[in-house]
């Protein structure tokens, strides 16, 4: 027994590093962005939507950032959270695109699946985003429910690590009306202090049609009907259609 205990102590601490070692930590966002201060805000928000930790925890992976004017712009639409998360997630795509890889696409173009489009709140072919070589030498990248917005370009590379992770800079956020359907959540506010625009709402609190509820609950005050922005009542998640 004496000689057993210190073996089972000592296989016991590796059983215990093993299940405390992060798996496979190949690369760290937050780490290789924090150097480059163009992508401040980009890294920012990456690590606020906690996509920070899922680009971690991918192998292979291709993050289209844009610099701090590209993300002041998104952020000036005063997204939830929420949103903010999938219209990020739009810009990580679950396979490696370096720069090479770019120039070099068969047939000049290819359908890349991002993370919001396995995240499940991608409905059809929203979240795939077409990358175009074109004859030019540039490429461009287009979500593909970008509805004929144009597509944004390829800046350059910012960082490769062949086969893990590429950044590459792209002119500015995609268009994806169905990345940004607001979600309810709590707003971001931009770094800065921007006027709020009137144009754009937070977030379109629908009340559900289907709001047979009973009403027995006389004494008690109905619910507003139309949620002010300033209040603390969370926005209801606008009803889904399916297809
Ligand atoms: C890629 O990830 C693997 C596994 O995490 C690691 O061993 C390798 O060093 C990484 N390659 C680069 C270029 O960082
Ligand atoms: C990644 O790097 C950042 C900044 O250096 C650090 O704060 C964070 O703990 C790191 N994350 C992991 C999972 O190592
Ligand atoms: C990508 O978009 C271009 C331009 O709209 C189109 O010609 C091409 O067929 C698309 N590629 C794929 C793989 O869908």
């Amino acid at each position: 027994m004496r000689r057993v205990f210190p073996l089972l102590a000592a296989s016991l601490l590796l059983l215990l590093a093993a299940a405390s070692a992060p798996v496979a930590q190949g690369h760290n966002i937050t780490k290789i962005l924090a150097g480059i201060p163009e992508f401040s805000t980009f890294n920012h928000y990456l690590t606020v939507t906690h996509l920070a930790s899922e680009i971690n925890r991918r192998l292979t992976i291709t993050l289209l950032a844009v610099d701090n004017s590209g993300m002041a712009d998104l952020l000036a639409k005063h997204l939830s959270v929420l949103t903010l998360r999938n219209v990020l997630a739009l810009h990580i795509l679950t396979d490696y695109y370096g720069a090479k890889k770019l120039h070099q696409l068969t047939g000049g173009s290819t359908l890349a699946s991002s993370v919001f489009q396995s995240s499940g709140h991608a409905p059809g072919t929203t979240g795939y985003i077409n990358i175009t070589d074109h004859r030019a030498g540039k490429v461009t990248f287009a979500a593909e429910d970008s509805g004929g917005a144009p597509p944004v370009s390829f800046v350059k590379s910012v960082k490769e690590m062949p086969y893990n992770i590429s950044v590459l800079q792209v002119s500015t956020i995609l268009s994806s009306p169905e990345s940004r359907r607001s979600l309810p959540s709590t707003r971001t506010s931009p770094p800065t202090a921007r006027p709020p625009s009137s144009s754009t709402t937070a977030c379109r609190c629908t009340t559900p049609r289907s709001s047979s509820r009973p009403t027995t609950a006389s004494s008690t005050p109905s619910p507003p009907t139309a949620p002010t922005r300033t209040s603390t009542t969370p926005c209801r998640p606008t009803a889904r259609t399916s297809r």
